[in-house]
């Protein structure tokens, strides 16, 4: 079984790109170039570079002591909020912006939910003196007001989404559109493992580095490369595949992939998309998604800005309908109590997304010497309002 893309741009029956045709030169251009690019000794060299002294990678994989006491396992944690600007996003900024130079735009456009993308890219705007437009729903920009102001400060210009659940879904359209008017000069950076092809595998690969730096730093800790389980949060799923990347071909690895319940699965207020979604196109591409049955698409709900999408990447839908991966759904007081146990035992407050992947250590048991490797996707300095309403500190 291949869990990678294949050379049609597919992940088994997922994936593909279904675009306007206004984009079809852009996506095709980038679809001919981003491997040769990628390939390309200089610009292997700035990617690298950039990780190391301006991201500050590798990041730390840490074992969690008092974590693992508690719950009778060996949890480590691969702190991708050490990162700058705060999450695993910036990994995929910065090699989109290098990519975005060398096919020659100047201009960029990004959507954003929890708004850590839109810093992100913001940030790598700002390093390289690019134009930069980030998309983001009104209830975003409501729930995520620090990274707003974050955002405006790095020289970005924030443009509300008003339509729909004005949320992380309403602010691709919005991107997308924005795209097919200018689609000479500007390159979209999309953020999350999704979009057409070849979107999917780019973010997969820039985000790969999780893994990568996972497989030496455990052979380090533990005398071997491969966890029992690696564990991850998803809303379009770049962070998850990043971590699972190094692993999806390693049979001995157990693979756990944790969406939002929201208030609860059967609620009508989830984003659990691998269990409630079906077959469906959104945003470029064939995935599992939240639809009515005539094939509308169903407003997601998370407390989680990062999470509430309601699609998840190609190849996660893939590896939920193989069985290689194990989906968990997680509500939003189980993700907010996780998140409080995480700064209690171990002094480290993570982001709402993050929290979503620790709450499953209280249903989901690992024997005492298995290796379990957390992604630590984020901090959780953007979530502190949702935190202090939550637990009325
Ligand atoms: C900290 C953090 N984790 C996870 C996510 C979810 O995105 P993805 O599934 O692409 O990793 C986000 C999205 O904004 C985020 O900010």
């Amino acid at each position: 079984m291949n869990y990678n893309v294949d050379e049609k741009g597919y992940y088994g029956e997922f994936g593909g790109a279904f675009i306007p045709e206004m984009l079809y030169p852009n996506v095709e251009n980038l679809r001919q170039q981003y491997l040769k690019i990628m390939a390309e000794p200089s610009f292997k060299k700035e990617f690298d570079q950039l990780l190391k002294d301006y991201v500050g990678r590798p990041s730390p994989l840490y074992f969690a002591k008092r974590l693992s006491e508690k719950y009778n396992t060996k949890v480590y944690l691969k702190r991708e909020d050490l990162n700058h600007t705060g999450a695993h996003k910036v990994n995929n900024t910065i090699g989109q912006i290098l990519m975005a130079k060398r096919l020659g735009k100047s201009r960029i456009i990004a959507e954003t939910g929890a708004g850590q993308h839109g810093v992100a890219t913001a940030t790598v705007c700002a390093l390289m003196g690019m134009e930069c437009i980030v998309y983001m729903g009104e209830i975003d920009i409501a729930r995520q007001a620090p990274n707003v102001a974050r955002m405006k400060m790095l020289g970005a210009e924030v443009r509300p989404a008003k339509s729909g659940s004005r949320t992380l879904k309403d602010a691709t359209n919005e991107a997308i559109r924005d795209w097919i008017n200018n689609p000479v000069d500007t390159h979209y950076i999309i953020g999350s493992a999704i979009g057409p092809h070849p979107y999917p595998d780019m973010v997969t690969r820039f985000q790969s580095i999780i893994s990568e730096e996972i497989k030496w730093q455990l052979k380090e800790k533990e005398g071997r490369e491969n966890p029992d389980y690696v564990v991850a949060c998803i809303g379009g799923g770049s962070n998850a595949a990043g971590t699972f990347y190094h692993f999806l071909h390693e049979k001995e690895v157990g693979i756990i992939a944790v969406e939002a319940a929201g208030l609860g699965v059967d609620s009508g207020e989830s984003a659990a998309t691998s269990v409630l979604g079906k077959m469906g196109i959104i945003h470029g591409c064939k995935t599992l998604l939240m639809q009515t049955t005539d094939g509308q698409i169903t407003e997601p709900y998370s407390i989680s800005a990062g999470l509430d999408y309601p699609g998840v990447g190609p190849m996660h839908a893939h590896l939920y309908k193989t069985g290689r991966a194990e989906f968990i759904a997680v509500t939003d007081d189980e993700a907010m109590q996780a998140g409080m146990v995480l700064s209690k035992l171990e002094g480290i407050i993570p982001a709402i997304e993050s929290s979503h992947a620790f709450a499953i250590l209280e249903t989901r048991k690992f024997q005492p010497e298995e290796v379990v490797v957390f992604n630590l996707s984020g901090r959780g300095d953007k979530d502190l309002d949702t935190y202090i309403k939550y637990f009325k500190l």
